[in-house]
């Protein structure tokens, strides 16, 4: 890990922080010394969940980007992770409305108020890989053209371009991190709502076979802590004027593999364990990518940043860690409406 000290004292907040990858970033921001608030609206389907934050020492602030007062939360705040988002595919097709008034609508509430209340603070925004769509080559690049496959790939990149925007227009500090397959402690287990890697890792552990659709799909995946690494390293680069600024960055992680290869090194890092393989639904067909690999050789040669965790071992460090914990992670986080220290 790289050298933290640098946040000690500063205040930090973290949109989406009581879901999978904000929650993980608190946790990194609270041992470096960060003033953290996680401001989260704890919506069912999603990640979110007060657990996550347990003992990370951030401040939960309950509320929601569509209608929250944000002045006073931006308040005097010198770096922003902006990790909430509507992030389901499924789900954008069938409420294309609901999606954008959180990836569009709600994006513009924040940057306005933040313009306002934070006006030197920093920004990593994140974005995603799904707006490439189907790849035309691979590894996929960052001047890969944009054809987004469903609802959200639109919405998503509407929300990173404002960002971006914010930059261009009015100076601010802004990098966007377009993430691949994210996986790792705290992420959603209890369905395939945030990615089928969460229902895989709950039918292991309940000893059932997991289904596998297609299985030749290529994908790359990255850890929680390389991922939040990433953004410590986009902000640090930020608060240090070295070039990132204005600019979106690739994600990746280990080297890309097989679903079905996937399946088996989960099968190896559970110990046990047995999955099906399935034709890919008719539904899930029509807005899936096919294979994917991240050429993130920009962000890496910017920051320096590169992953540390190999995709065996992070899965074995997943695994270890639901195990003990899955019931509590199997039902929805329902307590919602109130704020907690
Ligand atoms: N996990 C991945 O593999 C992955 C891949 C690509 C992009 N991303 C992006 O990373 C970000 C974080 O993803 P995640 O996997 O941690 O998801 P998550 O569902 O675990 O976390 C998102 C959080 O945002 C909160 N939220 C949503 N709308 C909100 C609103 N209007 N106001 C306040 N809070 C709100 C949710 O309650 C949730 O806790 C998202 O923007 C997502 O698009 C994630």
């Amino acid at each position: 890990m790289a050298d933290r000290t640098g946040w000690a004292g500063r205040r930090v907040l973290v949109t989406g922080g009581a879901g999978f990858l904000g929650s993980a970033l608190c946790h990194a921001l609270g041992q470096a010394g960060a003033e953290v608030i996680a401001l989260d609206a704890m919506l069912p389907g999603t990640g979110a969940r007060r657990a996550n934050l347990r003992g990370c020492g951030a401040r939960l602030v309950v509320a929601d980007l569509r209608d929250a007062d944000l002045g006073s939360l931006c308040d005097r705040v010198d770096v922003l992770f902006n990790m909430a988002g509507q992030t389901s595919h499924a789900g954008s097709q069938k409420d294309p409305f609901g999606d954008l008034a959180i990836n569009g609508h709600a994006q513009l509430r924040l940057i306005a108020a933040l313009r306002q209340a934070a006006p030197g603070a920093v920004v990593v925004h994140a974005s995603t890989r799904q707006f490439y769509g189907r790849p035309q080559r691979l590894p996929v690049d960052e001047t890969h053209p944009i054809v987004p496959p469903d609802a959200n790939g639109v919405s998503k990149f509407a929300a990173e371009q404002y960002w971006l925007l914010e930059h261009r227009v009015h100076g601010r500090p802004v990098t966007a991190l377009r993430l691949t397959n994210c996986y790792g402690p705290r992420m959603r287990v209890m369905d395939a709502r945030q990615t089928f890697l969460g229902i895989w890792i709950r039918r292991l552990l309940e000893g059932e076979a997991f289904e596998v659709w297609g299985g030749d799909q290529l994908r790359d995946f990255s850890y929680a802590d390389d991922v939040v690494a990433a953004f410590l390293a986009a902000a640090e680069s930020l608060l240090a004027g070295t070039g990132t600024a204005g600019r979106p960055f690739n994600l990746g992680g280990d080297a890309p593999m097989s679903l079905r290869h996937l399946a088996e090194a989960l099968v190896t890092a559970g110990g046990s364990g047995r999955y099906v393989s399935r034709e890919f639904p008719a539904d899930r067909a029509a807005i899936d990518i096919g294979s994917y690999h991240a050429d993130d050789g920009a962000f890496r040669a910017a920051t320096g940043w590169a992953p540390r965790v190999g995709l065996r071992d992070g899965l074995r460090r997943t695994v270890d860690w639901f195990r003990p914990r899955l019931t509590e992670y199997l039902t929805e986080d329902e307590t919602e409406g109130t704020t907690v220290r």
